[in-house]
C-alpha cells in the first residue's frame, strides 16, 4: 500500500514533467517498475487473502462439525445415562424379586419340614382267613408296607391322629368261599363311622370303602371285624387299609 502511495506521487510528479518539458526515458522506465511491482503486490495480496478466507472458511466448518458431533455425543450420553439408570432400576427390583422368592422358598421349604408326614398302607395278615370269633375283635393289620409317622400301631390296630387335621381312610376286604360273611365297623374313637357287610353269590367277594374324618390330635381309628363274620388275606394282599392326612387344621 505504501509503495502504491510513493508510485501515484511518482506518477503525478511525472505527468506535471511530461507536461512542461520533454519524456524522460528514466523516468519512464521508473514509472515502468513501479506499474510491474503494483501488480505483483495486488496478486500477493489476492492470494494471501484467498487463502486466509479459505482457511477461515475450512476452520468454521471444522468448528462446526465439531459442535454438531458435541451435540450428537451429549444427546448419545443423555440417551445411554437414562438407559443406563433403567437397567440399573430393573436390577435393583428384579434382585428385590429373587430375594422375596428365596424368602418364600425358605418359608415354604420350613412349612414342609414343620408339616407332619403321616400316612400308612398295610396288608391284614398272611395267615388265612380271621374269625369268626365270639367277641368283636380289633384288627390288627401286620404286613406294614409304609407307616409315616409311625401314627399307626401294628401291635394294637389303632391309628393315633398326631395332629388336627382332615384325614382320609380306606379299607378292602376279601373272602374267598361264600359260606363265610364279612362284616367290619370304621370306628374314630368310640364312634362307628362304617358298618360294612358282604357276602359275594361268586366264590370270591371284596367289599371296599373310604371316609374323610376331621380328627383331633389324640383321636384313633381302627376296624373292628364284628363276632360272627371272617375277612381273608394272605401273601397276595387281598385286605388293606390305607390312610393319610390330608391337611392340617
Ligand atoms: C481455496 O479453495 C478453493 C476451493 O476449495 C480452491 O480451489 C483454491 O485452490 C483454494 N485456494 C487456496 C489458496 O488454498
Ligand atoms: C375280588 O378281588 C380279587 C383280588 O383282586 C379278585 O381276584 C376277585 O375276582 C374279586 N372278586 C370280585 C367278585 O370282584
Ligand atoms: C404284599 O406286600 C408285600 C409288602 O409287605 C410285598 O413284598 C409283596 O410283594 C406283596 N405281594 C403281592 C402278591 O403283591
Amino acid at each position: 500500500m505504501r509503495k502504491s502511495v510513493v508510485f501515484h506521487i511518482l506518477l503525478l510528479c511525472l505527468c506535471w514533467t511530461w507536461a512542461h518539458s520533454e519524456v524522460d526515458s528514466d523516468a519512464i522506465q521508473t514509472l515502468d517498475q513501479g506499474l510491474q511491482a503494483e501488480i505483483q503486490d495486488v496478486k500477493i495480496n489476492q492470494a494471501e487473502r484467498t487463502k486466509q478466507t479459505n482457511g477461515t472458511v475450512d476452520l468454521w466448518a471444522e468448528l462446526k462439525e465439531l459442535r454438531d458431533m458435541t451435540i450428537e455425543l451429549k444427546t448419545d450420553l443423555k440417551h445411554y445415562l437414562s438407559r443406563t439408570e433403567k437397567l440399573e432400576q430393573e436390577k435393583l427390583d428384579l434382585e428385590i424379586r429373587i430375594s422375596s422368592t428365596e424368602k418364600e422358598m425358605e418359608e415354604i421349604k420350613s412349612e414342609n419340614a414343620d408339616r407332619a408326614k403321616v400316612a400308612f398302607s398295610l396288608g391284614l395278615t398272611n395267615a388265612g382267613r380271621l374269625g369268626p370269633f365270639n367277641t368283636d375283635i380289633t384288627l390288627r393289620f401286620s404286613k406294614i408296607f409304609k407307616n409315616y409317622g409311625q401314627a399307626y400301631n401294628p401291635d394294637t390296630g389303632i391309628f393315633t391322629a398326631p395332629v388336627r387335621g382332615a384325614y382320609y381312610f380306606r379299607f378292602t376286604f376279601f373272602e374267598i368261599n361264600n359260606a363265610h360273611w364279612m362284616g367290619i365297623h370304621l370306628y374314630h374313637n368310640s364312634k362307628i363311622i362304617m358298618t360294612n357287610y358282604d357276602r359275594s353269590n361268586t366264590y370270591y367277594e371284596n367289599m371296599s370303602n373310604g371316609v374323610i374324618l376331621e380328627l383331633e390330635r389324640g383321636d384313633v381309628v381302627y376296624i373292628v371285624l364284628q363276632a360272627p363274620y371272617t375277612v381273608y388275606d394272605e401273601k397276595r394282599n387281598y385286605s388293606t387299609f390305607t390312610g393319610f392326612l390330608l391337611f392340617q387344621l
